[in-house]
């Protein structure tokens, strides 16, 4: 099999055979579908899938399991919270504040609700370095404020925000906040309630886990106001010709079948990253990230896109005279996966005055001798790009 060196767990995961492991043995040796039937193998994944529940409420240090919502992933997430908060909350001139640093998904949701209710979507600027400017973020909060919608770690420049603050900055104004944690939360410790969070949203796949499984926390207080975001099987309580009455929160939000066997292997997922440990984990990618930043650093023309103090384990860069695509083909000839392109981040790449990038990100897996690798293969990839 050919070398292949995987730099892009920013935008998905490797799965460590654990978790492929519980999907395989799930489908082969106890599949059955969950709340519907009574018979034993039925019951047997009902109560596997409400332990991964009960498994994120304390991977995200949430109150209840009723504040943990299945979703299909952090986009999903977002989406639901736009329109079902939207619906309940947001009304013609009120306001939602994003950031100039967001992945498209936590854009164009809050553009199609505040177009449809009439409301008023406003951006926190950011610097030079990709850090939000606090002080303008502070001018821009209003008592018309009703959501803040911020990234944890963004996904083009790697920042970590400083949501803590951010989250009391908007609550002083009366403002909900909801974190994308998409590259955050397999990466570092997250406590929703210590960060006091109303909302918190991410993605398993991103995670070590499958596809298609994902996950919203939210203040059970806010949820039980929220109205249901689809219909279906599960989310009712009471079905006539003409209306319906809805569960409480979570099932509210969860219609139809859910992922079973993806909620079971997130829950492999969350094992996996707890038996390394968070902090253990952000300790690697930091080690990965600041060797990567020096050996980058030296090559003559390659500027890196993103330089706040405070980093996940993301690089982002261009160089002068060579495209992303071209850096990205070269590399995947010689055996590394990397990210090259807008990265989903538009508006971060225009600030930039870039309309592509080359990204790095790191997984548990990656070393720092695939760094080094990395590095090498770069320089020789942009040395035959000069000589063209
Ligand atoms: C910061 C951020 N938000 C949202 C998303 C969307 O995640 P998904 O495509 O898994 O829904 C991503 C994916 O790259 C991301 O990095």
């Amino acid at each position: 099999m050919t070398r292949c060196i995987y730099l892009d767990t920013a935008a998905t995961a490797k799965k460590p055979s654990s978790v492929t492991g519980a999907l395989d043995h799930f489908y082969r040796e106890e599949y059955a579908t969950v709340h519907r039937a009574i018979y034993a193998s039925a019951a047997r994944a009902t109560e596997r899938y409400n332990q991964v529940r009960a498994q994120v409420q304390h991977f995200l240090g949430a109150n209840s399991p009723d504040e943990i919502i299945f979703t299909k992933g952090t986009t999903e997430g977002i989406n639901l919270v736009a329109s079902s908060f939207g619906k309940a909350f947001i009304h013609r001139g009120d306001e939602v504040i994003i950031s100039e640093m967001e992945h498209h998904s936590n854009i164009v949701p809050w553009q199609l609700l505040c177009q449809e209710r009439g409301a008023i979507l406003k951006f926190i600027p950011i610097d030079a370095n990709g850090e939000l400017i606090l002080d303008a973020f502070e001018q821009l909060l209003t008592d018309k404020t009703r959501i803040v919608s911020i990234a944890h770690i963004a996904n083009s420049t790697g920042t970590i925000n400083p949501i803590e603050k951010i989250i009391a900055l908007s609550h002083a104004k009366g403002a909900k906040v909801l974190i994308d944690g998409a590259q955050a939360a397999a990466y570092m410790p997250v406590d929703v309630c210590a960060l006091d969070a109303d909302f918190y949203v991410f993605s398993g796949h991103k995670a070590y886990g499958p596809t298609g499984i994902g996950i919203l926390y939210g203040k059970k207080a806010l949820l039980q106001q929220m109205p249901p975001y689809q219909g279906g099987g599960d989310m009712i309580e009471e079905v006539t010709l003409t209306e319906s009455t809805y569960q409480d929160p979570p099932l509210r939000f969860e219609a139809g079948t859910p992922p079973i066997a993806e909620v079971i292997g997130l829950g492999a997922a969350l094992a996996f990253i707890e038996g390394i440990g968070r902090k253990e984990i952000a300790a690697h990618g930091k080690k990965l990230l600041e060797q990567a930043t020096k050996r980058l650093s030296s090559i003559p023309g390659l500027r890196i896109i993103g330089t706040a103090k405070n980093k996940g384990p993301i690089l982002s860069f261009t160089v002068e005279g060579a495209h992303p695509l071209d850096i990205g083909t070269l590399l995947d000839l010689r055996g590394f996966a990397v990210r090259t392109g807008h990265l989903c981040a538009q508006p971060t790449l225009r600030h930039f005055g870039v309309t592509a990038l080359t990204r790095i990100s790191f997984g548990v897996y990656n070393t720092p001798e695939e760094v080094d690798l990395f590095a090498d293969a770069l320089e020789e990839v942009l040395r035959i790009l000069a000589s063209k």
